[in-house]
């Protein structure tokens, strides 16, 4: 729990914080029987200190397992390059026992594997990535895949200018991230997982604001041989702003290969909460989540994300409890979009009758499950309208996608598949927008959220504030 779970001390064993490996497997028993697919969060970068691997690893210099995770000597009596490490301070760590320095690229107690040792891939999939597939797991999202292999020469990197200004970001990491090696390991890797059948793997690849699309994409190799899905954070980064995303996206699925898939996020763990980062009003999140679920691609969506949930205020009351609970380790910190998950309008939210790690949000007794549940205008409910329309029309989930101008403000697609042709109009402004699709576009609505379904439309048309409309039909 020094990094909240990314700090692993036994692959194969459920922390006892969380309960037991039964209570695990009734999850994914329960799960399947309801046509719920389960995939775990892999971390392979790097171990817990507490890991055995890393125990032994550091006994001595000569032990078994002395090269499986990242050693080296002083260099002229000091630390071996200029790599720094991403939660803060020298990515080296003095051991006293070996008088050698050990990398870890995020806190001292998460050591980092040694990838271009064969034998430590050998044991992570063979005894973690097939353990856990054995046991029905459907797949993974492995942590920081690009992070995997380091510079074999240990060259320090170049300064460069990054997205802030904390020393971390003054680096180009050239040498301590992203090298060419990684894509040998994940097709090792895709070798384990096509093994099975129905796993897929999702990749955090992870870039500085505002994202590398084009990386993110070499991890799905030529779409086959490597990865099923790879996050690209870009959308993340970008204001809410038609034209940004409409680039975003266009730039996204240009990188993607042929023969590769898309998927695309809005949020998650480490990033605030797209609702808060959206402005904080529903018309707004609305129009997002018609964006995330009519693109093309997978859409992940990050819980709470589906009610509104906002930034968690971790208050000056909180300031006592124990290092990361606060802010801690980035600058704003990530608790505030990790707040408990807001069920009802009862104790804790309904999250847990325990006292939770993190407080709930101020707005749960309004902002809650339940109360959406109830209410067909909730964001729940359109959520919900959203993923029904998805799965209704072949054109959304499997179609084309092809981007169509129609003004500022407004972000619009055909999404195409057979006779399945559907057009998405997005006003992402707050004021009315007149536009004229092209002749050939649909006119029925399909879903609107100011409009009647199956109303038939003129060729000129006007968008209301925030309006989501989606159109049917069509040559
Ligand atoms: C990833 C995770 C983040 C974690 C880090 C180190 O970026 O998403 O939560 O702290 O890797 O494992």
């Amino acid at each position: 729990m020094y990094d909240f779970g990314y700090d692993i001390s036994d692959y194969r064993e459920i922390d006892p914080l969380f309960g037991t490996k039964k209570d695990f497997a009734l999850l994914l028993k329960e799960s399947h029987r309801r046509g719920i697919r389960v995939i775990m969060d892999l971390v392979l970068n790097h171990s817990s200190h507490l890991h055995p691997w890393f125990i032994e690893s550091r006994s001595s210099r000569d032990n078994p397992r002395h090269d499986w995770y990242l050693w080296h000597d002083p260099v002229g009596g000091r630390v071996p390059n200029n790599w720094l490490a991403a939660f803060g301070g020298r990515a080296w760590e003095w051991d006293e026992t070996r008088k050698q320095y050990y990398l870890h690229t995020f806190l001292k107690e998460q050591p980092d594997l040694n990838w271009r040792n064969p034998a430590v891939r050998k044991a992570v999939f063979d005894e973690v990535v097939s353990y856990w597939l054995d046991r029905g797991v459907d797949g993974f999202r492995l942590d920081v895949v690009n992070w995997f292999v380091k510079d074999e020469g240990f060259r320090s990197n170049p300064f460069g200018l990054g997205p802030t200004i904390r020393p971390y970001d003054l680096q180009q990491h050239l040498y301590d991230r992203n090298r060419t090696e990684t894509h040998a390991i994940m097709r090792e890797l895709r070798t384990v997982m096509n093994g099975y059948r129905d796993r897929m793997t999702v990749g955090e690849v992870y870039a500085p604001r505002p994202g590398d699309p084009a990386l993110s994409a070499s991890y799905l190799g030529d779409g086959e041989d490597q990865l099923h899905l790879a996050f690209d954070f870009t959308l993340i980064h970008q204001p809410f702003d038609a034209e940004s995303f409409s680039r975003a996206v266009a730039a996204w699925y240009a990188a993607i290969p042929a023969k590769g898939w898309p998927c695309t996020v809005l949020g998650n763990h480490d990033q605030g909460r797209s609702f808060s980062r959206h402005g904080g009003d529903p018309a707004r999140a609305r129009v997002a989540a018609a964006m995330l679920l009519t693109l093309r691609g997978t859409p992940f969506m990050y819980y709470g994300e589906e009610i509104g949930m906002k930034n968690g205020r971790i208050g000056r009351r909180d300031m006592a409890d124990p290092l990361g609970k606060r802010y801690w380790p980035l600058a704003a910190g990530r608790d505030p979009e990790r707040t408990p998950m807001q069920w009802t309008d009862g104790t804790n939210a309904g999250f847990s009758t325990a006292r939770p790690w993190l407080p709930v949000n101020d707005d749960y007794r309004r902002v809650n499950v339940a109360a959406q549940q109830r209410d067909p205008g909730s964001l729940l409910s359109f959520y919900r309208k959203m993923i029904a329309l998805r799965r209704a029309h072949p054109a959304l989930h499997q179609g084309s996608w092809l981007p169509v101008k129609l003004g500022q403000g407004v972000m619009a697609y055909w999404r195409v598949h057979g006779r399945d042709r559907i057009m998405v109009i997005l006003n992402f402004t707050r004021k009315r927008r007149a536009v004229t699709p092209e002749e050939q576009a649909p006119r029925t609505v399909l879903y609107s959220t100011h409009r009647r379904e199956g109303e038939r439309l003129g060729i000129a048309l006007e968008l209301f504030p925030y309006e989501v409309l989606i159109l049917e039909g069509g040559k």
